[in-house]
């Protein structure tokens, strides 16, 4: 798991380069993408000392205990394998690597002069470089068609590095020691021969040991295929693993997804893929199952019988600018909600999984989304952010942004109603609201809970209901909290009552920073830990549930209610909320921090 990867990255390397905790070790590895697997085996991984260990929560380990199933221990595993295979085509098979100094790990940053490589990818690696998360012998390659060469990159990529607040220290060497394994080759994302050459200079840096290969697409949609299919002929591992990390979106339909999925399963397996969505890396949405399952007081709580309805809140309190050309082609229906929002839906509303491991939890959440009704066009209402002038600023309409068409009906905000028919959550609304240019930048879960019946304080509640119920909320960003809103007397004679928050402040508990959700992810993908990307099914579940809502949308021209610039959003939204018996939780000034 990668929350354990992060505890364990300061030397050495977590792992070795081929597998996370539990690795799936895969027994033939083909030149080509196409991996056949011959036989798959998870092991434990030998080194990690806090396998046996409970680690608290601060990262001390507080005791041992013993394993509950007895290991596979990995000499026999491959004493059993060395009975049908030689050691050295053992390795040369299976692409693992005891030792860790005969492996490589190349990534590939494909669109590496791009947005979005700037601001995430490589300050991701650089963060990971500095935590020491990195193997020893790892070459960053950024490729692009841009002309640049490899002192140029760095100079690029050295601009947007930052160091942790907590640990400035040796800060600069580390960088100018990661910028120096950092590389650039200029090519076209269709010619086979400029990925070849690439190959070529990936060969000379690995040196003739095991390579393994991680291509990150950072790239526009509609080059993925070309990219994928001439680094699958022309620059994938000859002995070790490769990996493609693909950029959301994932086509803009069930039939577009349906499109790209098969295209690229001409050039990949489906464990090569890792599909990322980084609200999945979000330390508080990492958090979720932890929550849930870790404590006993929340899981009894977590169904119909005393939850009234649950909130997924996204806003930012900026507009399109700079992607208008990308976001006027999907909307925040895609943007945001059929990914990110429903992600997180689909690990909140999850039955409890057969283990941590990557299959087991994306079988939970594949059933969460496979039992929800499609979205109705009337549970949602859509919005566009018009023009404002405050304080004598002027903030602009969504469509004075050149690369969006003037007349464009394309919603920049959203609120939807969602229902999951089972057991658990029958007639319980899952309401997502997401917009761009509102009054303030947040991603939160909110969980209203039912009234508590005969409640023998209802008079000193008055009529608002509301005032009497306990909600839990998740603060994903920014400030990240858990906090539970009780009812509480007010000190001293007679009797006052008074809400109050029990508040699990991030900033307050811990001093160390948060990593960014990219960290996690690259080194997960690095680990081979499959669990925070999603699955080909899960994909397909996911548009199902949108895909009609956003064709109907499209097909009947329907007119998003417009909103200033900066303000709380539609009216509709609070409309749709209150067909459910709902009030927004976000509304309300309330005590937080
Ligand atoms: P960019 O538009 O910046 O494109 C990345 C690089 O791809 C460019 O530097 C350019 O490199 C090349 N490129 C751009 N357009 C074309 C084209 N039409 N044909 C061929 N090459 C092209 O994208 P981002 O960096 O913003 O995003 C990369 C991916 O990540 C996209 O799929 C995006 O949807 C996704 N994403 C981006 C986020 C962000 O915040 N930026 C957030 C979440 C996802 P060159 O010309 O040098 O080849
Ligand atoms: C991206 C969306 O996936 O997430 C952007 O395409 C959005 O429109 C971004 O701004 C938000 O991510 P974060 O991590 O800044 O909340």
């Amino acid at each position: 798991m990668a929350a354990f990867s992060s505890m364990h990255c300061p030397p050495p390397y977590s792992s070795s380069i081929n597998g996370g905790k539990n690795r799936s070790f895969i027994f033939s590895a083909s030149p080509r993408f196409s991996v056949p697997a011959k036989a798959k085996v998870f092991v434990q991984s030998p080194g990690n000392s806090h396998q046996n260990a409970v680690l608290m929560q601060d990262g001390a380990v507080a005791a041992k205990v013993s394993p509950v199933e007895k290991e596979t221990p990995i000499e026999k595993l491959k004493g059993d394998l060395l009975s049908v295979t030689s050691s050295k085509e053992w390795d040369e098979e299976t692409g693992f690597d005891i030792n860790e100094n005969e492996s490589t790990v190349s990534i590939m940053v494909v669109g590496a002069s791009g947005d979005l490589a700037k601001k995430k990818i490589f300050p991701a690696l650089f963060a990971l470089y500095y935590e020491g998360c990195l193997p020893k012998h790892f070459t960053i390659y950024g490729y692009a068609r841009s002309k640049m060469t490899d002192a140029e990159l760095r100079n690029m990529v050295s601009k947007t590095l930052t160091c942790r607040i907590d640990k400035r220290e040796n800060c600069g060497e580390k960088m100018d020691e990661f910028l120096k394994r950092c590389f650039y080759h200029s090519g076209q994302y269709d010619s086979e021969e400029n990925f070849a050459q690439l190959d070529k200079k990936l060969k000379e840096h690995e040196g003739g040991r095991v390579s393994n290969r991680l291509f990150y697409l950072s790239i526009p949609p509609n080059i993925f295929i070309n990219a994928v299919k001439c680094a699958s002929m022309s620059a994938s591992s000859g002995n070790g693993w490769t990996r493609v990390i693909v950029e959301k979106p994932f086509g803009r339909d069930s039939e577009s997804s349906a499109a790209l999925t098969k295209a690229l399963k001409q050039y990949l397996n489906e464990d090569q893929i890792f599909r990322i969505d980084h609200y999945l890396g979000k330390e508080l949405v990492e958090n979720l199952s932890v929550l849930r399952f870790s404590n006993l007081i929340f899981e009894p709580l977590w169904s119909r019988q005393f939850i009234r309805n649950v909130q997924l809140i996204f806003s930012e309190d900026f507009g399109t600018e700079g992607r208008g050309g990308y976001f006027d082609h999907y909307g925040i229906i895609r943007d945001i909600m059929q990914n990110h929002l429903l992600q997180i839906l689909a690990l909140f509303a999850m039955e409890t999984p057969v283990s941590l491991d990557a299959e087991d939890i994306r079988n939970e959440k594949v059933k969460v989304l496979r039992s929800m009704r499609p979205l109705q066009l009337e549970d949602v209402v859509i919005g566009q952010y018009k023009s404002h002038t405050k304080g004598g600023v002027t903030y602009p309409a969504y469509t004075d942004d050149k690369t969006v068409p003037k007349d464009s009906l394309t919603p920049t905000f959203a609120a939807a109603a969602l229902f999951i028919d089972n057991a658990r959550w029958d007639g319980v609304p899952f309401l997502m609201k997401a917009g761009k240019a509102l009054h303030n930048k947040r991603a939160e879960i909110r969980v209203q809970f039912r009234h508590v019946p005969g409640n023998l304080y209802n008079r000193k509640f008055g009529t608002d209901l509301d005032q009497a119920t306990n909600e839990l909320v998740i603060r994903v960003q920014p400030d990240e909290a858990i906090y539970l809103k009780i009812n509480n007397k007010v000190p001293g004679l007679g009797m006052r009552l008074d809400r109050s928050n029990l508040n699990l402040h991030y900033a307050a508990r811990y001093s160390k920073e948060i990593p960014d959700a990219y960290e996690r992810l690259l080194l997960d993908a690095i680990e081979g830990e499959r669990r925070l990307f999603i699955r080909s099914d899960e994909l397909d579940a996911a548009w199902s549930l949108f895909t009609p809502v956003l064709a109907e949308l499209e097909e009947k021209k329907i007119i998003p209610e417009y909103y200033p610039y900066g303000s709380r959003g539609p009216v509709g939204a609070h409309y749709l909320a209150a067909r459910y018996n709902v009030r927004w939780g976000d509304l309300g000034v309330e005590q937080s921090a």
